[in-house]
Order: structure tokens, then sequence, then C-alpha cells
């Protein structure tokens, strides 16, 4: 359930006018709801309440300040996997003891930014880095809480981009590896372990694959345990899928997943930590952007808007579906019509969708992107010097413009030119 429904024909943004935010803002623009945000964290965070957890965000989904700053007011904690995602989450007001600290490649520089300003865990992806931490964190004489991530070899059964729980994966340590890896970090200074790391995937849309990892997490913590090793905290990753088409049947609920977690580790006496991103913010976030033209084909009508591949990369990176609809609702019953629904830049991928079947639309009028909230605005770009698009954020009847657009100049300026030029 998200809050951008219709009211007298008109689609709204809980209870502001998204055609009165377009005028104020100019299109392209994304669009946030407070109250959305909220009540998906919430469903986490009750999904979990038969035990000690902490609910962190995921991050890299949308880090707006202000999308975090809804979030931690809430009590959430945060998944970082960079020295700029930590950054923003300490701006935010997040305090170190709520933040993991997650990724494959972390550096030197990284490490030593989250020991100096405190985090709640390493989730540690190698041993290379498992010996660079420790490194660091002893010439701090400091020691830091770690998770070790393992690679269960389970199939996440979503698209292959975004799969991370197979072999062939470049995530975590293999789990037939983790007695002697465990074993090593258990014997290196400035380190503590304390607990296990997984996360399969993005968009899985069925509990089986995580019930199949997680019950390997179960055993492994059994047996680590009987080695000696106190594993008292389970990080048990993101991944939880959105509906994003309206026709297919909807992936599991926040509440499952939390009944689920119960059932498959609940026994263990563990803390539990889950890293949802797009289920947090996926549906919380539409683009509304605006029809330049209507262009006739020779086999087809293209609807060419004046957002892009570089606002929304989803559908030309993952062949991603996201809803369309028209921000003034088509009258009951009106008959539909199939578009190819592009943006102005200049290579065929820039399509977001084939055959779209709308309500007749024309020049001026605005549409807006559904479930864009997620992996949206944060992999935009300035490809074909589009400066990045605003975000704003409704909360109730307000609405606050949370990224403005930056100006041409400011967009040209960044650039410097040498010397000798
Ligand atoms: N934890 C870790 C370690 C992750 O790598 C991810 C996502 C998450 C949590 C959050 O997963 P979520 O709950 O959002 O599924 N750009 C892609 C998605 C990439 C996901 C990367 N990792 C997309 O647009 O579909």
């Amino acid at each position: 359930m998200d809050h951008f429904l219709y009211r007298d024909g008109a689609l709204h943004a809980e209870d502001v006018p998204v055609a009165e935010i377009a005028a104020s803002v100019g299109t392209p623009f994304y669009l946030y709801s407070t109250a959305t945000l909220v009540r998906h964290f919430r469903l986490f965070d009750e999904a979990l309440d038969w035990g000690p957890h902490l609910v962190c965000y995921a991050m890299k989904a949308a880090s707006n300040q202000a999308i975090l700053k809804t979030l931690a007011a809430e009590g959430a904690g945060m998944d970082v996997v960079s020295g700029g995602e930590y950054r923003r989450a300490r701006a935010a007001g997040v305090p170190g003891e709520r933040i993991v600290f997650s990724g494959v490649g972390k550096t030197r520089d990284e490490v030593r930014l989250a020991l100096e300003g405190g985090i709640r865990q390493f989730n540690v992806e190698s041993e290379p880095e498992m010996q660079v931490i420790s490194e660091i964190a002893g010439a701090m004489g400091v020691t830091v809480p770690i998770t070790i991530r393992v690679n269960p070899d389970v199939d996440a059964r979503t698209h292959a981009k975004i799969s991370t729980g197979k072999s062939e994966n470049k995530f975590g340590i293999p789990i037939s590896r983790a007695k002697e890896v465990y074993a090593e970090a258990a014997a290196l200074p400035g380190l503590k372990v304390i607990g296990i790391d997984v996360h399969i995937g993005s968009q899985l849309t069925e509990l089986e694959p995580f019930e199949l990892a997680y019950r390997k997490v179960a055993e492994l913590t059994e047996m680590l345990r009987a080695e000696g090793h106190e594993i008292s905290r389970l990080d048990l990753g993101g991944g939880l899928g959105i509906p994003y088409t309206p026709s297919n049947v909807a992936p599991p609920l926040p509440t499952d997943f939390g009944a689920m977690i119960q059932r498959t580790v609940g026994h263990l006496g563990c803390e539990v930590e889950i890293e949802p991103g797009r289920l947090i913010v996926g549906n919380a976030g539409i683009l509304v952007s605006r029809v330049i033209y209507v262009k006739q084909g020779e086999d087809r009508q293209f609807l060419i808007l004046d957002g892009a591949m570089n606002d929304l990369i989803r559908p030309a990176m993952y062949d991603a579906y996201h809803d369309i609809v028209p921000v003034v609702q088509a009258e009951p019953g009106a008959e539909k019509v199939p578009y190819d629904v592009v943006g102005p830049v200049c290579e065929s991928g820039d399509t977001f969708a084939k055959g779209r079947m709308l309500p007749p639309l024309k020049a001026d009028d605005l549409i807006a992107f559904r479930s864009a909230g997620a992996y949206g605005a944060v992999m935009s770009s300035e490809y074909n010097s589009r400066p990045l698009i605003p975000e704003v954020l409704v909360h109730g009847d307000q609405f606050a413009v949370i990224r403005p657009r930056p100006s041409f100049d400011e967009m040209i300026n960044r650039d410097t030119i040498p010397e000798w030029l």
C-alpha cells in the first residue's frame, strides 16, 4: 500500500496534488511520501518484534538526507557500503552504533573513517579485508565487532545482475570455508567476532530462497558455537521484493518474512538485523515526467517524455517494468492505446516501455512512473548533460524540495580547465 492515490480524478501524493508540485518544481522530478516510508519501516520493525532486532535501512536504495532523517527518527539503523554513505548516515544524525558497514571492497580510508566515527559492526567479505580491518583497529588500539558474510550458494531466483548468493558471485566467503575463516578471525587482534551476515540478492519474490539460506546460517551458527565462537548477532540482509506490475502475484509481506525468520533462526537467541532497502522506499516514490511530443512512427506511436534513462536507469539496465499512470485520471472505461514510452536521450536503450497500454495522451500531459523510489534517484546521472533532477518529499499537506535541480551553470562550472587551454 502507498499514498499515491487519485482524488477527484487527480493523482495525489498524500494530501498534495501531484500537478501542483509539478507546477512549482518543474518536471521531471522524484516525489516521495513520508507516510509510505514510515509505514514500510514499521512493518519490518513489527515483523521482528518477537525478539531483539535492528532494521538497518539499506540506504543505497535512496540516500537523500531527508529520507534518512525520516527513517532515523523512527529508530532505523543504516546499512552503508561506502565512505560516502557512512558520511551521509552520520550527517543525518544516525549514531555509529546503529550503522553497519557492508560491501566487498572497503578501502583503508573507509575502515579508518568508520572506526574513528563509530560503527556497530563491519560485515567482512574476505580474508584480506579482515586482515586490513584488524591491522587498522589494532594500530588505533580499538576492538571492533565484526560479522563475516557467508555466501550460502543459494539461487535467489531474481535478475542475474542483482543475485548475490551463488558461489559464482563476488560476495562473501564460501560457506564451506567458514570454519577456517572464523578461526582466523578469532585469532586476529582488533576484531571481535560476534556473528554471521548473509544477503542473497534483491527483488526476491518468494520466501523459499531466503529460508534455504537462513537454515544454512542456523546450522552454521551451531557449528561455530561448538567451535567456541560467540555468535550472538545474525545480519540476514535485505532483498524482499515489491510488486512492480499491477497484475503479478504480490511478493510476501514483511510480516511473512519476519515469521519465516523466527521459524528458521528464532531458536538461536541471536539479535537479528535485516537490511531492507527497496521495500521501504520503492513504493514510497514516483518519478513525475511530462510528455514533450507524441510522435507517429511507421507502425507505432512514441510517447516522448522529458524524463530519460539518465533519470531512471532501471528499465534500460534490468529490463525493469515500472507502472506508468497519467496524473489526470482517465475517464472510467476510456479506451487505451499502445505507446512506446521513451526519453529524449540519444540511444535506443532510452526506452521505458514498449507497447504500453495507456489512455490517450498529448503534449504537456503529466505522467508518473510508480515504484520508482528505490534505485531511482541514486542511480541517475547527467548523461547527455541533463542536470540531476530534483527530489521532493511530501508530508501530509506539505511538500518540500529535498534536493534542488542544479542550474546549468552549476553543472558546467564543476568542470575545470587546465592552464594550457
Ligand atoms: N544489503 C546488501 C548487502 C545489499 O547488497 C543490498 C542490495 C541490500 C541490503 C538491499 O537490498 P533490497 O532490500 O533493496 O533488495 N540497483 C538494483 C538493485 C541492487 C541491489 C544491491 N544490493 C535495482 O535497481 O534493482
